[in-house]
């Protein structure tokens, strides 16, 4: 299949180009289209056959449901059973933006997109070219991240073009996103509002409005179904094997640059990823900086693309810096950890 790619310009967006875009998904054609998160692999949600395809692209798992993308409140209301006092209070807040809310679901959504649960997850993304691909599609899309899976997720049309070119219609590059980590994921489909995913809203922000919200513990045991099934994948994943730091900064620092030492003795190409703040102290290993430990915002924004970067040197390991989890810091730790496929070295 050859892949269209179109270039965008948020500011001034060119209609003819987006009409385009929104034919493919209105005839059950897969678009990626930029969000203020991460790239979207989109179709049309109301339709199984064309949500069929994401599946195929993206080579993931169809236990593991999608998000659907609305551009308009009136969208919302068929997609769902109710709206509580407290998602309104949510939705004025922070839509569009980078949450995605689960409700429970209406009969109008298919089963391919819950994989068969009876809620739903949907979110109004706050980046204007994924509002105007939604508008005229006149459907809610269902996208996921446009990744292989298993890959990090995309932060730049380069990214996709990597991952999908030639397996979808059409890319639409409106340059890298803003935000660079998946949206936080909040159920309030039962009792509890639970964060299931972390990320750029924080359960400490959540906490001002829902003194009773809780983060979801994950899949620590065996055998337990995970409230969000992608949690039970592996994720972000380099091609190199990564090791993740965690501890006070110096200790982290001290660690790194042994094995870092040792490694390269042996003869390994190593990476490390480092911060603003600790870069200078490395002479051994390819050092990259993902952003500083002062603004936790611009080492969400760098990770995945970094993760990529070291993939294309072809290192044989990454030894990657732990932060602080507090606010933002948890979810950037936690892709991290998926990242490094749990294999962390606390010190
Ligand atoms: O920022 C984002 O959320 C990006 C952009 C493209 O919007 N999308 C994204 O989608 O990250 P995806 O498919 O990579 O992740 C969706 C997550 C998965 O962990 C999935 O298990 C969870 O949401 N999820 C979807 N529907 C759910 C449901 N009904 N109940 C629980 N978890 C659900
Ligand atoms: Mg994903």
């Amino acid at each position: 299949m050859d892949t269209k790619i179109i270039k965008i310009n948020e500011n001034k967006i060119n209609k003819d180009l987006m009409e385009e875009a929104g034919c493919i998904i209105r005839q059950g054609g897969l678009v990626s289209f930029p969000t203020e998160t991460v790239y979207g692999l989109g179709a049309d949600g109301l339709n199984p056959q064309a949500v069929e395809k994401i599946y195929k692209a993206k080579g993931r798992p169809s236990d593991n449901p999608l998000i659907l993308h609305i551009s308009s409140m009136d969208q919302l209301y068929p997609l769902v059973k109710e709206v509580s006092q407290l998602a309104y209070k949510i939705i004025e807040q922070y839509w569009p933006g980078p949450l995605t809310l689960i409700f429970k679901k209406s009969r109008l959504v298919p089963e391919i997109i819950t994989a068969g649960l009876d809620s739903v997850a949907i979110r109004m993304p706050d980046n204007p070219i994924a509002l105007d691909l939604i508008a005229r599609s006149k459907t809610p899309i269902a996208a996921p991240s446009a990744n292989r899976s298993g890959r990090p997720s995309p932060t730049r049309a380069s990214h996709v073009i990597e991952d999908m070119e030639g397996r979808i219609d059409m890319i639409i590059d409106g340059g890298s996103t803003d935000l660079g980590l998946e949206s936080t994921v909040l159920d309030l489909s039962e009792g509890r509002p639970v964060i299931l995913r972390p990320g750029l809203i924080t359960y400490e922000d959540l906490k001002k409005i829902e003194s009773q919200v809780i983060e979801d513990q994950g899949l620590d045991r065996e055998n337990e179904k995970p409230r969000s099934p992608g949690q039970k994948y592996r994720h972000y994943a380099p091609e190199a094997e990564m090791l993740l730091f965690t501890g006070k900064v110096e200790k982290i620092v001290e660690k790194i640059k042994d094995e870092a030492r040792r490694l390269v003795e042996e003869g390994l190409r190593v990476g490390i990823m480092a911060t603003e703040e600790t870069k200078s102290s490395y002479k051994d290993g390819l050092v990259k900086v993902v952003g500083s430990r002062l603004e936790q915002g611009t080492i969400a924004a760098n990770l995945f693309e970094v993760i990529r970067e070291f993939d294309k040197e072809e290192v044989d390991i990454i030894l990657a810096e732990g932060i602080g989890e507090d606010n933002l810091g948890r979810a950037i730790m936690n892709r991290m950890t998926k990242a490094a496929g749990g294999r962390i070295i606390n010190s």
